[in-house]
């Protein structure tokens, strides 16, 4: 995990939530996320549905619950949220590993316990000093707490919905095309006409390099599983290398850049897989140790100055420029979000074992 840009923002106060529990679920009860008796907050106007985590584990800590509706600061909007993105970040912010990510999120459990990053929705309310956008306003971007019926985002990390794409199609841009962007090119400076080659290029953040990658004049080669070889083709690989049968590093093809985004491979077969002078850049994978999540990364940055070939990570950063450029393309119909599951807020939690299980072909999405 390598994405601690990615991370969710501090909650604005110190006061957890309060939250209310379905009636589906039980004898309604009140209580905040900490777990003590609290008054019903506000008229039912003011609450909405949520996905909420009190502790780190498995997809069994969430849970649908009804709670107060955020508050927006001066430079945020409140969203309606029509779709929410999956993707491996908010895997991580539900186990709690690396452990690196908890002296951010908080140590026990979240401090803020409504997960979600990625968004689109409908602006309901703006602060004071918003200039940007007005109620009505169709947006994308980095949100605070999607899986909810509301959520919160700084107006300088959102963008205008593409006017072609659905709001599923617009919630699952955010964090794995943006990543998959500043990969190729602030990290892996990607030049027209060089061969490049996409491991994990079936998932989130791949889906997007291998489309990038081609839009950019590349020569791709995507590397994934048996059964995603027909998705990475159709987002246009020119080859594709299914790794449970051939490995790219057996020096049968050298590529002047490799995006590394699953697979954990060790760096002397990056290497031999780079002509002499290729750049390397580790944007994903996981297994990359208990602790920081990165120890590839680090050992790739203090190798890098011996060597010809360049190697370097990406720690990917929330910008509405590169969600305005990355609109663009989308409208062009030069990338199409490849969202190949859908499920409703409610089912979260089974969004999160079907991630997890490594079945997701491109991106998964909540609707809202
Ligand atoms: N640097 C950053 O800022 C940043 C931002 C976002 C995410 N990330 C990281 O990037 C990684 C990928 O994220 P994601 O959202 O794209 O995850 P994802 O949607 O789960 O995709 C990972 C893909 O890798 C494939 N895969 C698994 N083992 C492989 C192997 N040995 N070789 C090639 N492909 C393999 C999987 O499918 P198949 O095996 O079936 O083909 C899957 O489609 C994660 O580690 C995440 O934490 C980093």
């Amino acid at each position: 995990m390598h994405d601690s840009q990615f991370l969710p923002h501090a909650p604005q106060s110190d006061r957890a939530p309060a939250v209310r529990e379905e009636s589906v679920m039980g004898p309604e009860r009140l209580h905040t996320a900490t777990g003590d008796e609290a008054a019903l907050p506000g008229p039912a106007e003011s609450t909405m549905r949520a996905i909420v985590q009190d502790a780190y584990g498995s997809a069994d800590v969430l849970r649908l619950a009804r709670i107060t509706r955020p508050e927006i600061a001066g430079s945020e909007v409140l969203l309606r949220v029509h779709a929410a993105g999956l993707d491996r970040g908010r895997w991580h912010m539900m186990t709690g590993r690396p452990y690196l990510l908890r002296l951010v999120c908080g140590i026990r459990g979240p401090r803020n316990p409504v997960q979600g990053l990625d968004v689109a929705g409908t602006v309901v309310a703006v602060g004071s000093a918003v200039t940007r956008f007005s109620p009505g306003d169709e947006v994308f971007g980095f949100g605070r707490g999607a899986f909810a019926e509301y959520a919160t985002a700084r107006e300088d990390k959102l963008a205008r919905k593409p006017a072609n794409a659905t709001f599923e199609q617009a919630a699952v841009v955010p964090v794995s095309a943006l990543t998959a962007l500043q990969a190729l090119t602030n990290a892996g400076r990607i030049k027209a006409g060089q061969k490049v080659l996409v491991t994990g290029a079936s998932g989130g953040v791949g889906s997007y390099a291998v489309q990038l990658a081609r839009a950019f004049g590349a020569e791709v080669t995507g590397v994934c599983s048996t059964a995603k070889l027909d998705l990475v083709r159709s987002l246009g690989a020119a080859h594709v290398i299914d790794y449970t049968q051939d490995d790219f590093a057996d020096g049968g093809h050298r590529y002047d850049l490799i995006i590394d985004i699953a697979g954990n491979p060790a760096l002397s077969r990056l290497r031999r897989a780079l002509t002499p002078t290729g750049t390397a850049v580790i944007t994903g994978g996981e297994d990359g140790g208990n602790w920081t999540g990165m120890d590839r990364q680090f050992r790739a940055l203090v190798l890098s100055p011996f060597l010809r070939q360049r190697l370097t990570m990406c720690t990917a950063r929330q910008r509405s420029r590169d969600l305005e450029r990355l609109a663009e393309l989308i409208e062009a119909g030069t990338v199409t979000p490849s969202v190949g599951a859908t499920y409703p807020l409610d089912q979260v939690p089974e969004a999160m074992r079907y991630l997890e299980a490594g079945k997701a072909r491109g991106k998964v999405a909540i609707t809202i």
